[in-house]
């Protein structure tokens, strides 16, 4: 048996706008519903979690998972800029609160790739201006909720522009700009194309220096009014591996995409890592799938050996202590999730035995959800979600990984 430390996190994951529902003041509502859209089909009710909290957080209670990790929504805090709703704020608190009715650790993001459409409107995640006012909502969200969040992640994947850009998985951001769907959001919001930058796209350097700051000035801001819980920053890190001839092209990726973030994590309270897959790089860029690897519903590798690999790195670039954020599997076949998660957590026990200080691991996801502009189509989660009816059906893989989780080990 693979016990794991007292005091181990079980958890799993979801984001606001992939679960709630109906979040019509957010920018990717708009992504989802302007003419030519790359979104497969919008967003619509989701999961409709929204109003379906109480009874989701108790199953997943029931399961034997001791952490819920879970978005807080910017646009329906601050649906206009310096303008506070207390009534989402109350909602947030009612959801912090039916976690530890459960006994389940309440773990808080406070952004999860989408933005109020007014911060896109006044230049998005590439304006020197977007640091205070990401700060800003931090520090009121928090006065309002601190005395009940549990731990807290300022950004999702603060680099995931970067990385969904230098590993191929959208066409370079001129092309981007040029797509009809991308200058019909321009003309909605009414700036130019060039200065619209989403958080998904925002991959320039300056970008990287707005990133930085907002995740600095917020952590301040946070600090500043709660100071009892733990504070990070989360990352999307794939093991990025070089294939033939590519050992230089794989070294300056890490830095670009990965290490960059790192180094400026050095002082925080933790580090969320979250991992799926491997990249390999050839000399002159990303190479393909290798043949012969399984793929997952989202056309990448199964290669759980990937999370072994990425908490390594993290220690080494950080040496801060380490919550596994999100990681998973969309497949339709819930014995290939559990061949996954049964993998990638063996690699957990090795770093451990290491003497790496790992202190969580969180599936991603709790359930089918909405999985951004490829609609429903992949099923990431452990409890699946009818799309008609809202009904909750658990998986074997919840059950699964409840019962490691209650036993803490495996
Ligand atoms: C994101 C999630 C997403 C998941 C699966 C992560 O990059 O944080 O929002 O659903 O990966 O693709």
């Amino acid at each position: 048996m693979n016990q794991f430390p007292a005091g181990f996190l079980w958890g799993t994951a979801t984001a606001a706008h992939q679960v709630e529902g109906n979040n019509i003041n957010s920018d990717n509502w708009l992504y989802e519903h302007v003419p030519g859209t790359i979104y497969a089909e919008p967003s619509g009710d989701a999961c409709d979690h929204y109003h379906r909290y109480r009874e989701d957080i108790a199953l997943l209670a029931e399961l034997g998972f001791n952490l819920y990790r879970f978005s807080i929504e910017w646009a329906r805090v601050e649906p206009e800029p310096g303008e506070f709703s207390r009534a989402s704020l109350e909602h947030y608190r009612r959801m912090l609160a039916a976690c530890h009715e459960h006994g389940i650790t309440p773990m808080v993001t406070f952004h999860h790739f989408t933005s109020p459409r007014w911060l896109i409107a006044s230049g998005g995640w590439e304006d020197a201006a977007t640091p205070d006012k990401f700060a800003r909502y931090c520090e009121q969200a928090t006065r309002y909720l601190g005395d009940l969040i549990g731990a807290a992640g300022t950004l999702n994947e603060a680099n995931i522009a970067r990385l969904i850009m230098k590993s191929g998985f959208l066409p370079p951001i001129e092309d981007v700009r040029r797509a009809p769907w991308w200058t019909a959001t321009a003309r909605a919001l009414d700036v130019a194309p060039d200065r619209l930058s989403p958080f998904m796209f925002a991959a320039s350097d300056q970008a990287v220096d707005v990133l930085l700051a907002a995740h600095r000035r917020s952590v301040e801001a946070i600090k500043s009014v709660a100071g009892n819980f733990p504070v990070g920053l989360t990352l999307a890190l794939q093991d990025i591996q070089a294939g033939p001839d590519g050992e230089a092209r794989a070294a300056q990726m890490r830095r670009e995409i990965e290490d960059v973030f790192l180094e400026a994590l050095r002082g925080d309270d933790f580090v969320g890592v979250q991992t799926y897959s491997r990249t390999r790089f050839g000399p002159d860029g990303p190479l393909p799938p290798e043949e012969g690897v399984e793929l997952t519903q989202m056309g990448y590798e199964f290669w759980p050996e990937a999370l072994e690999a990425t908490i390594r790195h993290t220690a080494a670039v950080t040496g801060r202590p380490i919550i596994v954020t999100e990681n998973g599997i969309g497949t339709m076949d819930d014995t290939r999730r559990i061949a996954y998660v049964k993998r990638a957590l063996q690699g957990v026990v090795n770093c451990l035995k290491d003497g790496i200080d790992v202190r969580g691991y969180t599936y991603w996801s709790a359930m089918d959800n909405y999985e951004w502009m490829q609609g429903y189509r992949p099923t990431f989660g452990l409890i699946a979600v009818d799309r008609e009816t809202q009904q909750r059906t658990v998986k074997p893989s919840a059950q699964w990984l409840g019962a490691i989780a209650r036993a803490n080990g495996f």
